[in-house]
């Protein structure tokens, strides 16, 4: 991902960054020795298992497995992604992010400040128009909710934003870029004339687009949004999920609603927590960003025809992202209610007790299909198997999965074929994986990874270099890139690394439990190189030709290796306490 950007910024950016305070202005940290302690914002704990290494700048929390450098943390607690946690963190350093010539396009600043300009523009013309004022009373949203959304109006001319902001050909081709206009035969003309302008922000907050709602009911569709731009996907984006994040912080429940307005009613009821979809069916790029920000998601649906299959699509996008600890639940409103009526004509309470009764994702998933066999034939059972296996396969192993397959093993009344899945424990989350045997070489990797700096004491590592034994070179591989980059954090290693191919693996090794004491740190990595250095002697040994048929020279070598070998031995012992 960061080709675009080149390593040495990377770098610089993680050297001018101090993870430390940018997690402390987000999650209260107790200095723990050399370390930090907090409870863990990305699952629910009650003592704290989330520690943050300054040395390292580097966070990991020994409970959910959660780790990274800076920019992995905001992407995780802010839901960002990699370019624009790099960009956030850019920002705070005061430096300014250079991109390669293969990168993606630097989205021109004018797109963003003539998107901002045009919600300025929106927004001052409201206390102008009197009708849109009085619509606003007539759906419930007061002054404030409007002005927290950014609530403005269109009106009703064919260019009063082109005049306002099409200054010059420049500006009216930005505000074209932007979406905000249309094209006419002769000329172009706004786009959203006479129309509730919903700015639409994206996860930094930047206005990106619009969501514009007519006025009556003969100006056109009811809804207009702005197309695809360049800043404007609608697939990508949550309307309201900046919003949500900003007021709330965490967020333990995130509900998902279909339409601008529900957004709106359901925070003036009280309800901050609400998201739209723009108008499109759920995607599962989507279902990453809700659950980014809150663990579990309520997807809020018409109890029509319509309101089922965009939950059962929501439902398809949500399975491949449901990790240990998140849920999803499904919520059907009685036919010809929205959230926004509901809470309107029967209040906050009553919505929120439909909210507690949503059904979680696997009744709606089994009622679905069940509805689609016939349960009462073999055959029907049968199928209901054919229909469901493909959907659980979607789904992250791991104990969900478990449970779903069970599940419909015990509908199906048999054992279902194919490979059996692996089985955790009973009882127990599978979260702590079997622990990997430490190995000389992974031990070696484990503290050169979480402690670059230790590189100056591979010794005589050259002489492992045409070494053949697996994951050597890996090792020899980060000796090099460690030796040309001193002084370097672990996170800004694994950072720089993330396109390695044993990137995942040297993940696991960065959160290994090593010792903390320097001195050990140093008797440990040196006892691991060490340690492979004598299975590469053991291994040339083994390579060698019988002692009877050994050459002349093959002799010499023999004893040369057998002397190394003892040697290995007996500095290994040496340092054995
Ligand atoms: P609804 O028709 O349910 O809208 O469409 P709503 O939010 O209840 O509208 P009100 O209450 O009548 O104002 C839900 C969503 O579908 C998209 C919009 O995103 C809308 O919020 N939509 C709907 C469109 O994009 N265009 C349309 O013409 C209608
Ligand atoms: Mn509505």
């Amino acid at each position: 991902m960061s080709g675009r950007i080149p390593d040495s910024f990377i770098e610089e950016l993680l050297a001018r960054t101090d993870i430390v305070e940018l997690i402390e202005r987000r999650v209260e940290m107790k200095r723990a020795g050399a370390e930090f302690q907090a409870r863990c914002p990305f699952h629910e704990e009650k003592t704290p298992s989330f520690t943050v290494s300054p040395r390292k700048q580097f966070y990991h929390c020994f409970g959910c497995g959660a780790h990274g450098s800076a920019i992995g943390f905001l992407m995780q607690y802010e839901g960002l992604e990699f370019l624009d946690a790099v960009e956030e963190l850019a920002h705070n350093a005061g430096l300014q992010v250079p991109r390669t010539e293969t990168g993606r396009p630097q989205p021109s600043l004018g797109l963003y400040s003539v998107l901002e300009a045009a919600a300025e523009f929106y927004k001052e013309q409201l206390p102008q128009h009197p009708q849109a004022i009085e619509y606003l009373k007539s759906r419930g949203l007061d002054g404030e909710i409007c002005r927290d959304f950014g609530i403005g109006f269109a009106p009703p001319g064919w260019d009063s934003l082109r005049t306002a902001l099409g200054t010059d050909s420049e500006q009216l081709k930005v505000l074209a870029d932007a979406g905000l206009l249309s094209e006419g035969k002769t000329k172009t003309y706004d786009k959203f004339r006479n129309r509730i302008m919903f700015p639409i922000h994206d996860r930094r907050g930047r206005v990106i687009g619009f969501g514009g709602r007519a006025l009556g009911e003969d100006d056109g569709p009811k809804y207009l949004n702005s197309p695809e731009t360049e800043l404007f996907h609608k697939g990508r984006e949550l309307y309201g999920l900046y919003l949500a994040r900003q007021r709330v912080g965490r967020l333990d429940t995130i509900i998902v609603v279909e339409g601008y307005t529900d957004v709106v009613a359901l925070a003036q009821a009280g309800l901050r927590n609400a998201v739209a979809t723009l108008g499109t069916a759920t995607t599962t790029d989507q279902a990453e960003l809700l659950f980014r920000a809150a663990e579990t998601v309520v997807f809020c649906f018409d109890g029509d025809e319509a309101g089922r299959k965009a939950a059962w699509r929501a439902l398809q996008a949500t399975l491949p992202k449901l990790k240990e600890g998140l849920q999803a639940q499904f919520l059907f409103l009685p036919e010809g209610e929205d959230p926004d009526s509901l809470v309107r004509a029967q209040g906050v309470e009553a919505f929120s007790i439909l909210l507690a009764d949503a059904a979680p994702l696997s009744d709606f998933l089994f009622d679905h299909l069940m509805a689609q066999v016939d349960m009462t034939s073999i055959d029907g059972r049968a199928k209901l198997v054919t229909l469901a296996r493909p959907l659980l396969d979607t789904i992250p192993e791991g104990v969900f999965r478990e449970m779903l397959i069970e599940r419909l093993e015990t509908l199906a009344r048999h054992r279902l074929p194919g490979p059996a899945p692996v089985r955790p424990g009973r009882g127990r989350p599978s979260r702590p994986k079997p622990t990997q045997a430490r190995t000389p070489l992974r031990l070696a990797l484990a503290h050169l990874v979480q402690n670059p700096g230790l590189v100056e004491l591979t010794g005589e590592v050259d002489e492992i270099r045409d070494c053949d034994l697996p994951g050597v070179d890996i090792f020899m591989n980060l000796v090099d890139f460690c030796k040309k980059r001193p002084n370097m954090s672990t996170a800004q290693l694994l950072e720089l690394l993330h396109e390695h191919p044993a990137q995942s693996h040297l993940h696991k090794l960065a959160v290994w439990q090593l010792p903390g004491d320097p001195e050990r740190q140093a008797m440990e990595f040196r006892d691991a190189v060490t340690g492979i250095r004598l299975q590469w002697t053991e291994a040339l040994l083994a390579r060698m030709p019988k002692i009877v048929e050994q050459s002349k020279a093959e002799r010499e070598r023999f004893l040369e290796l057998q002397q190394q070998h003892s040697m290995l031995k007996r500095n290994l012992r040496g340092t054995e306490t």
